[in-house]
């Protein structure tokens, strides 16, 4: 049994706080879409396919909320309110799509009983979480094939169970794996500065009996040069039309190792992070995070007051960096050429 992100109730989700992992396992209890919103830019529920859940909730429980609203009228108020879900975090596609997909089944609707309305949006997003669970479990068993017995993967930030609805993408592949009886070892980039890798990751299969070790970032290289690496596998959080990837800060650091040293780089993505309508990784918004998560660490200053940062949270890996492609449809070539 893997880690649930985002458990529905009766018109209320319980998320799991990401933030205080691996320390305690505690879910806020949330009826209000705009404390979603709070929880998704804090990064309590992260990772593209689990925020596009929680955004799709967001939607159905601010329907409910309106109670004095006729449906028409209830619309046009939630087209704004989606507006407002999609803008918490911008470069994962997925949270948009989860949104627009929630957003479309309130317009489709003809009727004027608020309830069956609010239903159906409710209905539509407990469909993406039952759906993504279900790609998730594609990704592990077409992705499994690639990997052989004794193989030893890298992977970067978490893209498992607690990034999605299911059993994660990258991590689909190494639980499937696993379940398949092969021997395999997994390194975990730690992923600065939100630790992603070392809190989450590190956690998450140390839980489900996985032999994994954790490294810092700028240990993958020496890890592939010692041959320590048969392949990486990593998610995505927006897959352009021409195969560019973004991803984790550090993931096209990770892929230009990997062709350095012939290390196979497998990106594992449903296709709700596959974006038609942006051309190239040029064309994928990059969210900035707030300075205060690299000069601070557990509390305490780790960088000179006053100091200018840079702080994007995620990479575009381009699509001659990507060995292949697992999705929820099979494995896919992609633009690497040895
Ligand atoms: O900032 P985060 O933790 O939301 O970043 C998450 C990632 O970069 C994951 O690798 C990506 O969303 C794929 S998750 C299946």
């Amino acid at each position: 049994m893997y880690p649930r992100a985002l458990i529905p109730l009766e018109k209320t989700v319980k998320i799991l706080d990401q933030t205080r992992l691996p320390g305690e396992m505690i879910y806020n209890e949330y009826d209000d879409y705009r404390d979603i919103i709070v929880s998704i830019k804090k990064l309590e529920i992260r990772g593209a396919p689990a925020i596009g859940i929680a955004g799709a909730y967001a939607l159905a429980i601010a329907a409910h909320a309106d109670v004095d609203t006729d449906v028409e009228h209830l619309k046009r108020i939630l087209t704004d309110v989606a507006t407002e879900i999609k803008n918490a975090r911008p470069t994962a596609v997925n949270l948009a799509w989860a949104v627009d997909r929630t957003l479309n089944v309130a317009h489709a609707y003809g009727g004027d009983d608020k309830n069956e309305f609010c239903g159906h949006l409710w209905d539509e997003a407990t469909a993406i979480l039952k759906e993504d669970e279900e790609l998730c479990a594609a990704m592990g068993r077409y992705g499994a094939e690639l990997i052989k017995d004794g193989d030893t993967i890298l992977t970067h930030c978490n893209a498992g169970a607690l990034a999605t609805g299911g059993m994660g993408t990258a991590l689909a592949v190494i639980y499937a794996a696993h379940e398949q009886g092969k021997k395999i070892k997994v390194y975990a980039d730690e992923t600065r500065p939100l630790l992603q890798g070392a809190r989450l990751t590190a956690w998450e299969l140390q839980q489900a009996g996985i032999d994994v070790t954790l490294n810092v970032d700028s240990a993958s290289g020496i890890l592939m040069r010692q041959g320590r690496i048969s392949c990486v596998i990593l998610g995505a959080d927006r897959i352009a039309k021409n195969g560019d990837v973004a991803n984790k800060i550090g993931t096209f650091n990770v892929a230009v190792l990997a062709r350095a040293h012939g290390v196979p780089f497998y990106v594992a993505a449903p296709y709700s992070t596959f974006d038609q309508n942006v051309n190239s990784g040029d064309d994928i918004p990059i969210e900035e995070r707030s300075a205060d998560e690299i000069v601070n660490w557990g509390g305490i200053r780790t960088a000179p007051e006053g100091i200018k940062v840079y702080a994007p949270a995620f990479d575009i890996t381009p699509h001659d960096y990507v060995t292949a492609y697992i999705t929820d449809k099979g494995v896919k070539p992609g633009g690497r050429e040895d």
